[in-house]
Formats: structure tokens, sequence, C-alpha cells
């Protein structure tokens, strides 16, 4: 049985049947195929240019590699366990299929740095797509935005009514967010780019490769420095699954905040019908499933991180079989944040909103008594006492189950006669909001700019 391994050589026994399916990785490796003929056909070009192997060989690999290539996405290629992986059931293929070339492309290689060139190739795919659904979440949150022109919601601190904002302002708050990740994960990708491919095992190799033109070749800004970090490196996954972390603690909160919106006690929005489930003994019941399926997610994505700091931890340079567990953890980050963030995008944008439940929520709460402060401060008053003077008035309206806007000219008065006339027009809601007009303020003016600001950058 040890014949059949393309690493048989010093082996007398066969593998253990058990041993074999612990180690292989076949089951969630395959799916880096693309990428692993790609690197073995730059690689194979680049032993032709080189003279390390015949020209011949080289033809017949990337036509054999083509050959596979179109086999995988075809259904039509049967993974072997007993092939370890992904890298091995490619290259026993091919020498099966093409005879003596087959086993030349191995040459000035090793898996360790194809494995690591492999995922990658594969990741910077991926975060063009991460990129790519972070826009459509953006797009939509700035439909809500600019659909919504206008309505007011309460601003909470403390789940605590706070102050008048503009529902667009919150939606422009989750813009802001939302684009840092995607700054985050550019970031990763240019990082990222770099050929660790020619490290070979660990120490480089003997042969005279060219790793600029393979660089070259797979669109990697250059060759990684150092043989031994090139193969024992993972914090490109490291850093793709911490983004991913912040982005879904990002997408948590904004789960919480629709789930809540939601409830009877808010009922702020209403989420589409697509979106949500039904309950199977209460038949008033409409869940959020979708909001809470990802904030449950966001879980397995901060474990995937800790899962895989932990299999760094501690690792001697240079590869060592735990690295084998990079990928699982990274291919269900990819997997999850791509799904939550496309099905946040479909949702956010069908969402429909209470603009009224929303105005009446923001009206109570005496959202308006940092403006009652305000426009004391402005007739002369010092802050501190201004905010004596309406905490008092505050009370007061307690006791007497009034709103700020409900006292009259008289009760005003006896709180502080710097308080006249005017001071109904100036603690609206709609005043409260537009007075905040300095940048990032929740003011019409300035939310209406950085709509289109944002709608510019895009
Ligand atoms: N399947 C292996 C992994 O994912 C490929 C590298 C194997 N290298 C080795 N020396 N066993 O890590």
């Amino acid at each position: 049985m040890s014949k059949d391994k393309l690493w048989g050589g010093r082996f007398s026994q066969p593998t253990d049947k058990f041993v074999e399916e612990f180690t292989a990785s076949i089951d969630f490796d395959k799916r880096l195929y693309r990428q692993d003929i790609r690197g073995s056909i730059a690689h194979a070009r680049m032993l032709g240019r080189q003279d390390i192997i015949p020209q011949a060989d080289v033809d017949d690999i990337i036509s054999g590699l083509e050959e596979i290539l179109a086999r995988i996405e075809a259904g039509d290629f049967d993974f072997s366990v007993s092939l370890e992986d992904i890298h091995m059931n490619i290259e026993a293929r091919l020498s099966a299929a093409i005879g003596e070339a087959g086993k030349r492309l191995h040459t000035g290689r090793s898996r360790n740095d194809q494995v690591a060139v492999d995922i990658r190739l594969y990741l910077r795919e991926e975060i063009v797509e991460v990129i790519r659904y972070l826009d459509l979440l953006e797009d939509a949150l700035l439909f809500q935005a600019e659909t919504n022109l206008g309505a007011i919601m309460p601003g909470y601190t403390h789940l605590q009514v706070a102050q008048p904002i503009l529902f667009s302002h919150h939606m422009l708050a989750y813009v802001e967010m939302f684009s840092r990740d995607r700054g985050r994960m550019e970031d990763c990708a240019k990082r990222l780019n770099v050929l660790p491919l020619g490290a070979g095992a660990l120490a480089g190799t003997t042969f005279p490769i060219d790793r600029e033109y393979v660089a070259s070749e797979l669109e990697f800004s250059a060759p990684t420095r150092n043989s031994l970090d090139s193969v024992s490196d993972r914090d490109f996954a490291l850093e793709f699954i911490s983004a991913s972390s912040i982005l879904m603690m990002h997408l948590s909160r904004f789960s919480e905040e629709l789930i809540l919106w939601s409830t009877s006690e808010f009922d702020f929005i209403e989420l589409s019908d697509s979106f949500c489930t039904g309950s199977s003994i209460m038949p008033q019941k409409k869940n959020p499933d979708v909001p809470e399926l990802v904030r449950g997610k966001t879980g397995r994505v901060y474990g995937n991180l800790m899962a895989l700091l932990t299999v760094m931890k501690a690792l001697p340079l240079a590869y060592n079989k735990d690295m084998q567990e990079d990928k699982e953890p990274l291919f269900d980050t990819i997997d999850t944040v791509k799904g939550s963030l496309k099905i946040f995008a479909d949702m956010v944008r069908e969402m429909k909103i209470k603009a009224d439940v929303m105005l009446e929520a923001a009206a109570r709460g005496f959202s308006n008594a940092t403006d009652v402060a305000d426009y004391l401060v402005r007739t002369g008053m010092p802050f501190r006492e201004a905010h004596e003077v309406v905490g008092k008035s505050v009370r007061y309206c307690i006791e007497h189950g009034k709103r700020l806007e409900e006292l009259t000219r008289a009760e005003w008065q006896a709180f502080s006669d710097l308080i006249g006339a005017d001071i109904y027009d100036a603690i609206t809601l709609e005043a409260s909001v537009n007075a905040r007009n300095a940048t990032g303020g929740t003011a019409l003016v300035r939310v209406k700019a950085e709509i289109e600001r944002l709608k510019k950058e895009k």
C-alpha cells in the first residue's frame, strides 16, 4: 500500500487505514483545486524557461493539468483519501495520465510552499467577493437612508432615549462601520499578495528557479523574502479571520437592533416575510430568524479565530502538520461572512420602517432636554447651571405627566426667566435634529451631504 504513495519510497509498512483517514485533508482542501492547478502551471512554465525540465514535458504537464481541471469542474474526478490531499490527488492523476513528465512537476517544489501559495491565491479571490458583498450592503443602507430621509427616531445611550436623530443618520453609522471593514479586507489582500512558492520544504531549492517570473505569472507583487517564513506563515489567514470577526461583530450589533426594532414594544420596522419564519405552535409569531442567525454565526467566526490562533501558537518553524488545521476555520469564515453579508444586503433593502412610530418614540423620554439646556446657554447661562434647571423641569414634568414642550409660559418662567416664548420652536424634534449641524452631526443638511458624498465615492 505504501507503494501507492507519492512518498512511499522509505516505507516498508502500509499506512494504517484509520491513520490515513485521520491525516487526510482531501475532504476539505479539494476546494483549492483551481488554485493548485494554476500554481502548478506557473511553476511548470518556469521550470521549462529555466531549462530545469524539457519544454516538451512542460507542454504535456500543462495540457494534462487542464484536462484534470475540466474533469474536476465536470464532477468527473474521483478524489482519493489515500492520496491525502488535493496536491497529491492532482499530481498522482497527472502522472497516471502523462507518465514521466508528470513526475517532473514537483522538481524544486514541496507541498509546503505549494499549499501556502494555494491558500493565498484562494483567499485573494475570496476577499474580492467579500468586498463585493460589503458594497452591496452599503448600497442597501444608502438606499434606506435616502428613501427615508427626514424620518426621526430616538437615539439611545444605555438603551435609554437620549436625543432625537435621523433614521438615515443611524443607517450611515453602519456605512462607516462597513467601510472600515472594507479597508481592513483591502489591507489584508495587499499584505497576503506575495509568493511563497520557491521556498521548497523550508530552506529554498538547489535548482536555478526564477521566483520573480512565477510571482508575475500568478499576479503576486513579489516573492517572499525568507524561505522558512514562507512555509510557516499563516498571518494572512489570521488577519482575514480577525477582520472578519470585527465585521461579524458589526453585523451582530445591527442584528440586535433589527431584532429589537421588530418587537411589538419598539415596532420601528417590519422585516420582509421572506426573511422571517413562523412558529409551529403560536400562530401570531413572525420571528426575525435571519438577524438572529447572523448574530449567532458571529460566535463561530470568533471561534475560528481562536482555533487558528491556538493552532499556530508555539509551533516551531517551519511547516508542521498542525497547520493543515488552518483550512476549515478559514473556509468556514469565508462562507459565513459571505453568506451573512449577502443575506443582510437583501434584507436591509427590503425592510420597511414605521416612521410615525419612531417619531412618537422620539418624542417620549424627554429627548429634547439637552435642547432646553442649550437654549439657556445661548441666553448666557453657564452649561452646568442650565443642566440643573432643566433637570428640575424634567422632574416637574414627570410629577405632572407632561412633556417639556407642554409646559406653559408661566411654568417655564418659574424655572428661569431667561426662557422666552421662542422656547417652543427651539425644542421641536426637527429643531433638535437640525441644530446638530457640525461635521458628523445628525442635521438633515449634513446627512443629505453625507449621502451624496458616499454615493459619489461608490
Ligand atoms: N495537506 C497539507 C496541509 O494542508 C499539505 C502540506 C503537507 N506537507 C507536509 N509536509 N506533510 O498542510
